[in-house]
């Protein structure tokens, strides 16, 4: 978590980097702050405070013109949130200002070893970086005292570092955290995510792990692991900054919500040459050679992983395990013979599928990120990579990845089948059913009000719906603050009914025609111990009385129209209670820390 930015060149630094911390505000917004240079008192100033970007450029407001800066948006790990813990770290003497995205899983082995007696400023982890390197830099030049000192570091680490005695020079190092570099004819950027260069830089490159980088005005030089210097080499700078623009939306989320149609579209043309589907022949391959078909992923990822094991078992045959990341990192199941890994992460970056991806590299698995950056380290690091064309994700709450995941599994998974037929003209129906629906999303807000009156909610489902109440309730949690819980319908009785009280909301999810009946008969149940019940359908079985009714779509597509009601519904119970709708309490877009 945490992002962090760079710049140093002709443009005004301050400028570049408040605007590349606001890009990287969804990495974690509870303290900002910057080290800038001054050329009055030619030294590195500091700006750093509890609360959001917002604040920190209120506080950089009279800053002159400066060359070189450094900042940092922080989802705290290691110490509370309050000013001292805030990024940029000073050394001790204050020579050195170190800003610093990653978990250093060894630090207190590091101070008892090697600055003993120290007096300690922060709570933090990254605080013993900037003092190894003061340490180091009394016997070796400040690039040796650096590299020494990331020798020494456990964990992950994309740093970068100022030095007062050099104050023309920016050195940076990264290490499992994500760090790119950016370059125009004014200057160079260095940052977390591609977001926070797009706008000045005309060439781009994602740093390798082991790297460290040293920028001057003149010249950038990187090193690889073992200090073999190497040719960087820069890609044109592909991303549409205003995608990431909010427009008319009063919330990203919102927006996120109703671009959801024409993402669809987005994958129709991105995946499809008339109504075949064109994908990697390796992937297929891979995937049709394979046995068993094991999904990784967290969170909402792991909700669409869900869907794409219905997708996969119905259409391939093939058997589809999911498995949460974090789990299958450090307690691999036993797997079968042939297995094929599948990490779906709408970031890239999430550190526990990381380590899931460095067990499967280490026993030669093959692997295939679905993803929606394409420049991610888990795109680049898998054998294969399959783009979410979502465009920018920017909401914590994750909508239109979760939809495109939904849709890319229906795609590949159709065409491992050999079942190309009709799916293109299936998924621009389904584009053309969302926009209609979206079109009364504010209906909504009136069954919110109506129905969410409780500090606890259930969804309930059966098959997919199931998979999608899981979903649902991910949603309403994080941004509303309900506790929320997604059930199997039929499953309720054996024990959690006894939590249904007068009012309590249950949201039924009734998509699919076989057990439509049982699902019903189950909110009766609760119906008549008091729930506030609600019924969520598509037309095939809709009944007089449903609260909302959905469109029919090609059955494979069911669970992309059935969300949407219930990512408005989340959106709405926060707006209503108050809420920072696009940046929940405790949580950041990109969970790069295990
Ligand atoms: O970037 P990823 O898809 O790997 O992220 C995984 C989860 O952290 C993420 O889906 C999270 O659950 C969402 N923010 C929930 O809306």
């Amino acid at each position: 978590m945490c992002g962090i930015v760079g710049y140093l060149g002709k443009g005004n630094a301050k400028e570049v980097v408040l605007n590349g911390l606001y890009k990287l505000e969804y990495r974690g917004y509870d303290s900002a702050g910057m080290s800038v240079f001054n050329k009055k008192n030619q030294r590195f100033d500091m700006y750093k405070d509890v609360g959001r970007v917002a604040h920190l450029d209120s506080l950089v407001q009279s800053i002159d013109h400066s060359p070189i800066a450094i900042g940092h948006t922080r989802w705290a790990t290691h110490g509370k949130v309050n000013q001292a813990n805030a990024h940029p770290h000073f050394s001790a003497s204050e020579r050195f200002v170190v800003v610093h995205n990653g978990v250093i899983e060894n630090y207190r082995e590091l101070k008892a070893r090697y600055l003993n007696g120290h007096h300690w400023v922060s709570e933090t982890d990254t605080e013993v970086i900037v003092q190894l390197i003061e340490r180091f830099s009394d016997e070796l030049s400040v690039e040796e005292a650096v590299k020494k000192t990331v020798s020494l570091l456990h964990g992950s680490y994309a740093l970068l570092v100022l030095d007062q005695d050099n104050p023309e020079r920016l050195i940076a190092a990264k290490h499992k955290s994500p760090l790119l570099i950016g370059k125009s004819d004014k200057g160079i950027i260095i940052a977390s995510d591609l977001v926070a260069l797009a706008k000045y830089s005309q060439v781009y490159s994602p740093l390798e792990d082991e790297s460290i980088v040293v920028i001057n005005q003149a010249e950038i030089t990187l090193w690889n692991r073992d200090y073999v210097q190497q040719e960087l080499t820069f890609q044109p700078m592909d991303f549409e900054d205003d995608l990431t623009e909010l427009g008319e939306y009063p919330h990203y989320m919102l927006k996120e919500i109703m671009e959801q149609p024409l993402v669809m579209r987005k994958i129709v043309d991105r995946y499809f040459h008339d109504d075949h589907i064109v994908i990697d022949e390796a992937i297929l391959e891979g995937i049709r050679q394979a046995d068993r078909l094991y999904v990784l992923a967290a969170g909402t990822s792991m909700h669409a992983g869900y869907i794409g094991k219905r997708l996969f078992e119905n259409l391939t045959e093939k058997p589809l395990e999911v498995h949460i990341a974090s789990e299958f990192a450090y307690h691999p199941p036993v797997l079968s013979a042939q297995p094929f890994f599948i990490l779906i992460s709408q970031s890239g970056e999430t550190a526990d599928l990381r380590a899931c991806l460095s067990h499967l590299k280490k026993h030669h698995y093959p692997s295939l990120t679905i993803t929606n950056v394409k420049t991610s380290t888990l795109a680049r690091e898998a054998t294969y990579a399959l783009e979410l064309f979502a465009g920018p994700e920017i909401a914590v709450a994750s909508t239109k990845a979760y939809t495109a995941q939904i849709a890319v599994l229906a795609v590949l998974a159709a065409k491992v089948a050999h079942r190309d037929a009709g799916l293109r003209e299936s998924i621009s129906e389904l584009a053309a059913k969302m926009e209609q629906y979206l079109t009364q999303y504010e209906s909504v807000a009136e069954l919110v009000k109506r129905v969410l009156t409780k500090q606890n909610a259930f969804y309930i489902g059966r098959g997919t719906d199931y998979f999608v109440s899981l979903e649902a309730a991910l949603k309403l949690k994080e941004i509303s603050y309900i506790q929320a819980e997604g059930f199997a319908a039929g499953e309720l009785k054996h024990g959690t009914i006894a939590l249904i009280e007068e009012g309590t909301p249950v949201i039924a999810l009734n998509s699919e025609p076989h057990v439509a009946l049982n699902t019903r008969s189950n909110l009766e149940e609760v119906k008549s111990r008091g729930a506030m019940a609600v019924t969520i359908a598509t037309e095939a079985v809709a009944q007089e009385g449903d609260d909302i009714v959905l469109p029919n779509v090609d059955p494979l597509l069911v669970p992309i129209m059935m969300v949407l009601p219930t990512q408005l519904i989340a959106y709405y119970a926060a707006l209503e209670r108050g809420h920072d709708i696009d940046k929940p309490r405790n949580l950041a877009k990109s969970v790069t820390v295990e």
